[in-house]
C-alpha cells in the first residue's frame, strides 16, 4: 500500500474529521486529505498546532478547514454530542473519521502500571473513540459512503513486555473496529484499523529514546495507506487491520 497513487481530487467535496490532528502522523493525515479535496476538522488538545495545520491548510489552497479544540482526556459524552450538532449544523455530512489521537503512557512492568495512569490511556485511546463513534454514526450513516478508521500498533495485535496499558488499548481498538465492522457490514460505513508500524514523530521518539529517527519511515511516506482508506477505493473494504508498512512487519516488532 506504500505505492497507492490516490487521484488529486480523490476527497473532493468530502467532510473529513481527525483526531490528533496538530502533530504527527495525524497532521501528515490532515494535510494530505485537504490536499485531496477534503475540508478536514482537525481535533486536537493544543491550539497552536491545529492552527499551524489550519494555516498549511489553507496556504496549500484546501478547503477552508474547521478546529476542535478538545482534551480527550476530560471530554464527556456530551461534548461529542454537542460536536456532532455543530458538524451537521456547519456542514450538513461528514464523509470519514481518522481515529489518529493516541497516549502512549509509561512503559514500564505490567506489576508496575498505576491506576491513574492505567485509566488515562484507556481514556484516551480506548473511551474517547467509543463515545465519539457513537456520537458521529448517525451523521456517518447519512452520507452516501462513510469511512471510520481507528489506529492500532503492533502491540495491538501481539502483546509485548513492557507495552502494558498502551497495547492492551490498542487491542481495544482492535476488537471495536471488528464489533462495529461486523455490526455495519453491508450498510453505507466502512470501519477499519490501520497500524502505522515504527515511524518518525515525537511518540515514537518517547519510546525508543536511543533510536536515530533517520532509520524510520516519515508520516509522509506511510500516508497512502490513510487515503486509500478514506477513498472511493476502498468502499468495499471493511473490518481489515492494515499494515502501513507491511514490508517491515517481523514477528514480535515493536510498537
Ligand atoms: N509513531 C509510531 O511509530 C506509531 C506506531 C504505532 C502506532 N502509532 C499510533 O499512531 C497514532 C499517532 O501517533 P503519532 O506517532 O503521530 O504520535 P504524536 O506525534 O505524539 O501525535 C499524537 C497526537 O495525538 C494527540 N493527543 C494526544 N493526547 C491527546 C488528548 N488527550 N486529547 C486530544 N489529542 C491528544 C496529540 O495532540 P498534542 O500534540 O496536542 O498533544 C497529537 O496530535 C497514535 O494512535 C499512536 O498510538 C504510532
Amino acid at each position: 500500500m506504500l505505492d497507492y497513487h490516490a487521484s488529486p481530487d480523490l476527497l473532493n467535496d468530502k467532510v473529513i474529521l481527525v483526531t490528533g490532528a496538530g502533530d504527527g502522523i495525524g497532521r501528515e493525515a490532515a494535510l494530505s486529505y485537504g490536499a485531496h479535496g477534503a475540508t478536514v476538522i482537525l481535533l486536537g488538545k493544543t491550539v497552536k498546532k491545529l492552527e499551524a495545520v489550519y494555516d498549511e491548510l489553507l496556504a496549500q489552497g484546501s478547503p477552508e478547514p474547521a478546529i476542535i479544540p478538545l482534551d480527550l482526556q476530560g471530554a464527556t459524552k456530551q461534548h461529542y454530542l454537542d460536536m456532532a450538532e455543530t458538524l451537521k449544523q456547519q456542514f450538513g455530512r461528514l464523509d470519514g473519521v481518522l481515529f489518529n489521537a493516541g497516549h502512549l503512557g509509561v512503559l514500564g512492568p505490567f506489576e508496575m502500571i498505576g491506576e491513574d495512569e492505567w485509566d488515562k490511556v484507556m481514556q484516551i485511546n480506548v473511551k474517547s473513540q467509543f463515545l465519539m463513534t457513537q456520537a458521529l454514526l448517525p451523521l456517518l450513516k447519512a452520507t452516501p459512503s462513510a469511512s471510520i478508521v481507528y489506529t492500532s500498533s503492533g502491540v495491538g495485535k501481539q502483546g509485548r513486555a513492557y507495552w502494558g496499558s498502551y497495547a492492551v488499548s490498542k487491542f481495544a481498538t482492535e476488537g471495536m473496529m471488528e464489533v462495529l465492522a461486523d455490526e455495519l457490514d453491508n450498510t453505507r460505513v466502512r470501519v477499519n484499523c490501520i497500524n502505522p508500524g515504527a515511524t518518525r514523530t515525537d511518540m515514537r521518539a518517547r519510546a525508543y529514546p536511543g533510536e536515530d529517527p533517520a532509520t524510520l519511515r516519515t508520516p509522509r511516506d506511510i500516508i497512502p495507506l490513510y487515503l486509500y482508506l478514506m477513498g472511493s477505493d476502498s468502499q468495499h473494504v471493511s473490518g481489515q487491520s492494515l499494515d502501513a508498512q507491511p514490508d517491515k512487519i517481523r514477528p514480535r516488532a515493536g510498537q
